[in-house]
């Protein structure tokens, strides 16, 4: 019988994982026309060459609602899920602030060869807010 470890280490994944990837959180449904948005950050994870596209719509200088969409894994939807909720409501320095341990926090553990997976949405994401600001200016 398995217990879920392997030689390349643990593959379990927490509940709220699997409710995070099955359910994902803000995920934007179609096409981007369907969300208003202020800014949009795009970025690739050099590791595995998944990509993932942020949208945040920014009011009073707080993250009033967002979407992301992505070719990313079951890890990488699962942790954008959760980055959305930690986000929404927060400034904008705030949400610069989330770091992945929060992501793998709010998840209850990533498997930890996952662990590089929870850092595409938040580079996204700071990609979107530097977007944002940038053409603020
Ligand atoms: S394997 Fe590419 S983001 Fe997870």
């Amino acid at each position: 019988m398995s217990d879920g470890k392997s030689d390349t280490g643990d593959w379990v994944y927490s509940d709220t994982v699997k409710d995070h990837f099955l359910n994902p959180r803000n995920f934007l449904m179609g096409d981007e026309s369907k969300f208003d948005y202020d800014a949009v950050g795009l970025v690739g994870n050099p590791i595995c060459g998944d990509q993932m596209k942020m949208y945040i719509k920014v009011k009073d200088g707080k993250i009033f609602d967002l979407r992301w969409k992505t070719y990313g894994c079951a890890s990488a939807i699962a942790s954008t899920s959760a980055l959305s909720e930690l986000a929404k409501g927060k400034t904008l320095d705030e949400a610069l602030q989330i770091s992945a341990k929060d992501i793998d926090n709010y998840l209850g553990n990533l498997p930890k060869h996952k662990f590089h997976c929870s850092i595409l949405g938040h580079d996204a994401l700071r990609d979107a807010i530097n977007n944002y600001r940038s053409n603020k200016k």
